[in-house]
């Protein structure tokens, strides 16, 4: 496993102007106590990146965003660089996530390309990943996630620039969570299958991510194999973020 778990918030589309007292109070949280333990990432939407960033500079947590263009500039209407993205402040950018692999048709090779595109950038890319209800009832849960995982992560990934999290789509945002030992099959398997294409696999985070909750993340956080969180709904609010990462 990584040395230093990491918790990681990702704001989805929520966040106006007045969630930086949110963020205020999450850095007030932060002691240096919690900071010796865990790192804490915030990806606000893109509207409140500089504004985050400049709130939380300096006091250890970090800041990211939630998707990008795979290209560097042009005439992409809409869409946002990974220069972009570091120049308002963000080190780190999601990228992958099921709702745009779902909702706006992220293919495997697109989600790679944005990989490559955050480490232009020098941003940390975290890939997602994770399978259907139809694909964990059918048995084939830990292949479709190898195969999103050759699929999306770069030959000769460094284990300081990528993240992955694995998130069951099926327990995203339901109250519903894998078993243990399901996470700890799963998230073998994923570090397994990074070891084809890194040979940093051992040293790179994991982060599990689905209804993670102040109420069900011990056993989730201190399964083999899991080096932190991502976390959605429950990171919206200072008390439960900072109740995850307390955890640790
Ligand atoms: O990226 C975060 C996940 O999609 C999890 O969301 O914690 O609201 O289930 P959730």
């Amino acid at each position: 496993a990584a040395s230093r778990p990491l918790v990681a918030g990702n704001w989805k589309m929520n966040g106006m102007r007045h969630a930086g007292a949110e963020l205020l109070a999450m850095v007030e949280g932060y002691d240096s106590a919690l900071a010796a333990r865990v790192d804490l990432l915030v990806c606000p939407p893109a509207t409140l990146l500089a504004q985050f960033a400049a709130t939380a500079a300096e006091t250890g947590i970090a800041i990211g965003a939630q998707d990008c263009h795979s290209a560097t500039a042009g005439a992409f209407t809409g869409d946002l660089s990974a220069e972009m993205l570091a120049d308002a402040g963000a080190s780190h950018v999601i990228v992958g996530h099921s709702e745009r692999r779902t909702l706006h048709q992220e293919s495997d090779a697109l989600v790679k390309a944005k990989v490559e595109a955050a480490w232009r950038a020098g941003l940390v890319a975290i890939v997602c990943v994770g399978e259907s209800e139809a694909e964990r009832r059918s048995g084939a849960a830990l292949e479709v996630v190898a195969a999103q995982i050759r699929g999306s992560v770069p030959q000769g990934a460094r284990g300081d620039r990528l993240i992955v999290a694995y998130e069951p789509i099926w327990a995203i945002g339901t109250g519903l969570v894998p078993t243990v030992a399901d996470v700890e099959d799963m998230h073998g398997t994923i570090r397994r299958v990074l070891g084809e294409v890194s040979g940093e696999a051992a040293a790179m985070r994991l982060l599990y991510g689905g209804s993670v909750k102040p109420e069900n993340c011990d056993a989730l956080l201190s399964a083999r194999d899991v080096d932190g969180a991502l976390v959605g709904g429950a990171s919206l609010k200072a008390a439960d973020f900072l109740a995850i990462a307390n955890i640790y």
